[in-house]
């Protein structure tokens, strides 16, 4: 649940249309769906494109990503049969930080005592007065419990009585400069951006169910160039995190290792690769195709999968010791792997081991005649950002249409916000 009102859907003409635009490292993915009668979605079109200028989940080359952002929605729109305005955007990178703060105020009704929409507004406002660096912003801050004299874990407090009222929340910072990088590539490309959504809190919409929330949950998006991380507890994100190593990586190892260029370590880690030694015990030897005019060689299994094995287990362990560094780590029960990565062999596996809890792979389930083509890891990120969208009538984050293409949108985000609470 976010602090901020949403309009709902898109209605630029395409009513109901739902769009979610995933900027990835390796790939740019468009996914348009529209609101089924159960809360879900039905998948209409998909358009993917090679991203080639991102790195870490942050815009290194404009041009190339513009390109590739317009590829994949005139895929996706094509498909589709409508045109594409508004898009959920989906934003990770190692220069996003997030942190918990809470809010307090007294109650405006001293009479009857009863919490209003505009109390509840108050407290959301008192818990974002709040130092951020010039170079930073907030991008996205969810409520994650109120607290009413003294009674926590309430969902929504409006027309409960009490005194005090008080909202816990989560906070998400970014780079200016690397979110409107991001902000100026889709509206060159031509589209609007409805919401700014953390690519982990957009896959856990799409492979975490209600109750694993509740229980509490840690979703892994392990991408091409980023591992994102968000621990769920209670029905509320309680940490976030985006680590700046992911499948790519793997992949510059393999090809430093076997001494062959990224796309044949790349090709290779797909068809044969397993990070789990343990796992290619008595597996005949993999060959690396020949590069230039050096000739094919074998390589034994073992030696290839130990390559995956250190990254991994690095990876891994990063994400243990944030786990840890969290607060929260005993309050998570189990971890859904979901991102290209999660489908390395082994590696659900050699979690189960570091995190020494249950671990699953998370598939995004939706409806439509297209939904076998998204029932995939990768597209965990495109479909939860419309499931966000549509669940969090209430987004995190609202860019007005007047300012969407220009510039300097972003230094204004936060003055938006503020009169936009300020409004009521
Ligand atoms: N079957 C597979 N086995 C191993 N790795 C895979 C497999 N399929 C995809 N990958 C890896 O998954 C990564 C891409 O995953 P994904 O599409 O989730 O990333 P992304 O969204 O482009 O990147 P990011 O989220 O980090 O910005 C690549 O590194 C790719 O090599
Ligand atoms: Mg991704």
């Amino acid at each position: 649940m976010s602090i901020f009102k949403s309009r709902g859907p898109d209605q630029s003409g395409n009513e109901d249309i739902l769009v979610g635009l995933d900027i990835g490292t390796t790939k740019i993915c468009c996914i348009i769906a529209v609101p089924d009668n159960l809360g879900g979605i039905e998948i209409r079109g998909v358009g993917n494109s090679k991203s080639l200028g991102m790195t870490r989940g942050m815009v290194v080359n404009m041009d190339l990503t513009i390109q590739a952002i317009r590829e994949a929605v005139d895929e996706a729109s094509a498909m589709a049969g409508c045109r594409v305005d508004d898009v959920y955007l989906g934003i990770a990178g190692g220069h996003i930080h997030s942190f918990n703060t809470e809010g307090v105020i007294a109650v405006r009704d001293k009479v009857e005592r009863i919490i209003t929409e505009e109390d509840k507004k108050r407290v959301q406002k008192a818990a974002l007065v709040l130092n951020t660096p010039v170079d930073r912003d907030i991008f996205q801050s969810v409520a994650q419990e109120y607290v009413v004299d003294g009674q926590d874990g309430i969902l929504d407090p409006v027309g409960m009585v009490g005194v005090r009222l008080e909202v816990k929340v989560h906070v998400i910072t970014g780079a200016i400069n690397a979110i409107q990088n991001l902000l100026n590539c889709v509206a060159n490309a031509g589209f609007n951006v409805n919401d700014i959504i953390l690519e982990s809190l957009a896959s856990a919409s799409a492979v975490l169910s209600p109750q694993e929330m509740d229980v509490g949950a840690a979703i892994l998006d392990c991408g091409g160039g980023t591992t994102d991380i968000a621990l769920f507890a209670g029905g509320a994100v309680k940490h976030s995190a985006v680590l700046a190593l992911g499948g790519n990586s793997l992949t510059s190892d393999l090809a430093q290792g076997l001494r062959t260029s990224n796309e044949i370590a790349e090709m290779l880690k797909i068809s044969e690769g397993c990070c789990l030694t343990s796992m290619v015990e008595g597996r005949g030897p993999v060959e690396v195709p020949s590069v230039g005019g050096f000739a094919p060689r074998e390589v034994p299994a073992r030696y290839f999968s130990a390559i995956l094995e250190r990254r991994v287990e690095e990876i891994l362990t990063h994400v243990s010791q944030e786990f840890v560094r969290s607060g929260f780590d005993g309050a998570i029960n189990g971890v859904v792997l979901t991102g290209g990565t999660s489908l390395l062999p082994g590696v659900t596996e050699m979690a189960r081991e570091i995190f020494n809890r249950p671990v699953r792979r998370g598939y995004p389930a939706c409806g439509g005649f297209l939904a076998e083509m998204v029932h995939d890891p990768k597209f965990a990120t495109g479909i939860g950002l419309i499931l966000y969208g549509l669940q969090n009538s209430e987004s995190a984050m609202r860019v007005p249409k007047s300012e969407k293409s220009s510039p300097s949108l972003w230094g204004r985000i936060w003055k938006r916000l503020k009169s936009m609470l300020e409004q009521g």
